[in-house]
């Protein structure tokens, strides 16, 4: 069986928890999308990990992780990493591959990243400031791409180098009076990424149609929400790639027919980091309630999350985009002990109620949320390890959800470990 995990709210839903969980009856875990501005929070015992770019799958032993082409990678950020975990004792020596077609993130990236997301100042985005945006730019552009294969030839990689500082720091110093960055710096680490990486890169697309051939389950690990994606998410205020089940495909050169389900996640609640609308937005003390509880700070960047009510909306829109089979809701211990739960069921735009969720600004700008009130519970429920033995009211909560989505809840997690977990049907 192949499953391909992603999130269907705006990230963080808890995605990282459930690749891992997946990863026990899986043979590779692959990641085909996004870069450092992901943030996959694993727990192993007393350990906390939060992965950036290596697959969740990486913390148990005998998975084999891949990073493919539709990755951009740091390679700073990928070393520390690999670092990390070899200091807990774990190795992925043997069992890393990197597509040569993984498009590099440089330092003039993430300068690149800081420098605009400043001189916009309350306009910004409210990116990691990872060198995201800019990296899959140069993607799209390619004359200034560099891949994780261009370290294997130095010398031409030396060439290329000078010619896209020289433009980049032309740019800057224009648009923002900023100091040029030197080229022989960027390449002196690029020797070093070059002596680290090589030995890890692959025809990640080949490996894994022999691995399938050979009977392998693959686990497709998304990353970011559904409602980032690039086109289908809430632009401007999205990543810089397709981070709905739709950029799979193309990510890794595996076709959507050969995954045999696909998996959403979703928090309990709704959060997002960073600008944009968000109609379920509690900026109130139910939103701070939700936030201390849940430890809503960001596993990337520790900024505070927005959080809000469940938008049933946006996670059926995510649901159909994405062909989703079932779903891992998440953080249902969060919600314990408050008196009354809100779920956004439509939204009302221009005295019309709507139940199609609006991916454009303008009109999800002027949406605002129809919501039905459930009753809540006080009971601890971090312990629970049985549907049946949810208080009453979080089992109507989880079953009202279900009817709106129209997809099983299979999954629900009511705390950050993995025993923390209740599975279903
Ligand atoms: P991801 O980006 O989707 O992998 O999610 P993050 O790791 O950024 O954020 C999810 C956070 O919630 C992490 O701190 C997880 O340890 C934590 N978490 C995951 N599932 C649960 C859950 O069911 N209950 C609680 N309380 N925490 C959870
Ligand atoms: P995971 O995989 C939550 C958000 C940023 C910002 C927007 C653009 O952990 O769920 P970028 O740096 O990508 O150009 O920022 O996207 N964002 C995330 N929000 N979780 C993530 O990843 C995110 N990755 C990017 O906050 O609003
Ligand atoms: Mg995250």
């Amino acid at each position: 069986m192949n499953h391909c995990v992603v999130g269907l709210q705006w990230g963080d839903e808890g995605k990282g928890k459930v690749v891992d969980i997946l990863a026990e009856h899986s043979d590779i875990v692959v990641r085909y999308g996004g870069g450092a501005n992901a943030g996959h929070t694993v727990i192993v015992g007393d350990s906390r990990f939060a992965l950036h770019l290596l697959p969740s799958g990486s913390v148990r032993p005998k998975v084999i992780c891949v990073i493919a082409n539709g990755v951009v990678v740091d390679p700073d950020v990928l070393g520390t990493e690999i670092d990390t975990l070899a200091q807990k004792g774990i190795s992925l020596d043997g069992r890393l591959h990197i597509s040569e077609n993984a498009h590099v993130v440089l330092d003039y990236h993430k300068r690149e990243d800081q420098l605009c997301e400043e001189s916009l100042g309350k306009n910004k985005l409210g990116t990691t400031v990872r060198g995201i945006g800019p990296c899959y730019a140069d993607k799209v552009g390619r004359s200034h791409a560099l891949r994780m294969g261009d370290l294997r030839n130095l010398e031409v990689l030396k060439t290329r180098l000078r010619t896209i500082v020289e433009y980049k720091n032309k740019l800057f110093a224009a648009l923002y009076g900023a100091e040029p960055l030197s080229a022989d710096a960027i390449f002196e680490k690029c020797e070093s990424y070059a002596e680290r990486f090589l030995p890890y890169l692959t025809d990640t697309t080949e490996f894994l149609h022999q691995s399938m051939a050979e009977g392998k389950s693959i686990l497709f690990e998304g990353a970011q929400g559904s409602l980032l994606d690039l086109d289908h998410g809430t632009f401007p205020f999205v990543t810089s790639s397709n981070s709905s089940s739709l950029g799979m495909p193309a990510g890794c050169g595996v076709p959507a027919k050969c995954v045999d389900k696909f998996i959403g996640v979703i928090k309990a609640y709704t959060t997002r980091v960073g600008a944009g609308p968000f109609p379920v937005e509690q900026d109130n003390d139910i939103g701070q309630y939700i936030r201390d509880k849940g430890h809503e700070y960001g596993t990337t960047t520790g900024r505070p999350r927005r959080c809000g009510w469940f938008d049933a909306v946006a996670v059926a829109y995510s649901v159909t985009i994405g062909a989703i089979d079932s779903v891992a809701l998440m953080h249902l211990d969060t919600l314990a002990g408050l008196k009354e739960l809100k779920i956004c069921r439509a939204y009302k735009i221009n005295g019309q109620e709507r139940t199609f969720f609006p991916a454009n600004m303008a009109t999800l700008a002027q949406a605002s949320p129809v919501y039905e009130t459930l009753p809540g519970w006080d009971q601890d429920i971090t312990e629970v390890t049985n549907f049946q033995d949810l208080p009453v009211n979080a089992r109507d909560y989880v079953c009202r959800i279900e009817q709106l989505i129209g997809r099983p809840v299979t999954i629900i997690g009511v705390g950050p470990k993995r025993t923390q977990t209740i599975f279903r049907h």
